[in-house]
């Protein structure tokens, strides 16, 4: 199926359901403390969807071909889980790192974001990995913008991360998202400039690179010699991952960050006016 292209009233739908999927990790953030478990998040923010926003959490039952429905109504990724964790019974500890990734449906529109937290200070290691996470996110988002390549996104993300010393994984991507969760197309965090489709006004996808403080390479969970969950995805050399996401509408002259909110962490300099329209002010090069 081709890429869709939404109208002026399928992204105002978009637009709604990106500022509340952005509203349940704003009301998360204090919450992200040393105590918690992964389970007690996810039941305050299946409450929050359910009965104060009226959205319905996507990952809930979600079950693409060949895995087993998620259990939960967010993904919980901590330390050197790269991404799908799910939500148990541990208490996080000073030190964690832990990406919530939330995905809401309203009016039948997805919205899909995810940020990093750190439990406590942190160490300054895991730190810079989210920062630099959060920049790569970044680097890819500035990009966008009629007649830019999805290449030269992942080209963007890719340098930048791995100027940075860390690497990224090449096995999940980012992708299209509207009235499906998951539609075309494939927007990689690597690749090369000029290559892949071209950008065109009206597209909605995900830019959401996992980071590797180690090395790329990712296997399914199996920890503890526990059975695997049909979910979870870890580093293979059990280094720290990052990873940061956000629903990205590309417009006539740029993009439109979708999943903002009052809480949104600030855009980083580099993205000039923020969170929209930025394109069409930033160089080109
Ligand atoms: N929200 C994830 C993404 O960014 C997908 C999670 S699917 C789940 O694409 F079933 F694991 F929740
Ligand atoms: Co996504
Ligand atoms: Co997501």
């Amino acid at each position: 199926m081709a890429i869709s292209i939404k109208s002026a009233a399928e992204i105002e739908g978009m637009r709604q359901a990106g500022r509340l999927a952005s509203e349940v990790l704003d009301m998360l953030e204090p919450h992200m403390r040393a105590g918690v478990t992964t389970l007690e998040i996810d039941r305050l923010a299946h409450e929050h969807m359910v009965k104060v926003q009226g959205s319905v959490p996507a990952t809930l039952g979600y079950q693409p071909q060949g895995y087993p429905a998620y259990p939960a109504s967010l993904c919980s990724s901590l330390n050197d889980v790269v991404c799908h964790g799910i939500p148990d019974s541990r208490p996080l500890k000073n030190g964690d790192i832990v990406n919530i990734d939330v995905t809401v449906i309203k009016d039948g529109w997805h919205g899909d974001n995810s940020r990093m937290y750190i439990v406590g200070e942190g160490s300054i290691a895991a730190r810079r990995l989210c920062q630099v996470t959060f920049e790569a996110m970044w680097k890819g988002i500035v990009k966008v913008r009629p007649g830019v390549r999805l290449g030269d996104i992942g080209h963007a993300i890719q340098s930048f991360a791995e100027n940075a010393g860390f690497s990224v994984v090449r096995e999940f991507c980012g992708h299209g998202v509207g009235a499906r969760f998951h539609e075309e197309p494939q927007v990689l965090h690597y690749g090369r400039p000029g290559t892949l489709e071209e950008l065109v006004p009206g597209m909605i996808f995900t830019i959401e690179p996992m980071i590797n403080a180690g090395r790329r390479e990712i296997k399914e969970d199996r920890r503890g010699n526990r059975p695997y969950d049909g979910w979870t995805i870890v580093t293979r050399d059990r280094s720290l991952s990052a990873q940061w996401e956000h629903t990205v509408l590309v417009t006539e002259t740029g993009y439109e960050v979708l999943t903002v909110s009052a809480g949104s962490p600030p855009a980083p300099a580099f993205a000039h006016a923020g969170y929209g329209q930025a394109a069409a002010l930033a160089p080109t090069t």
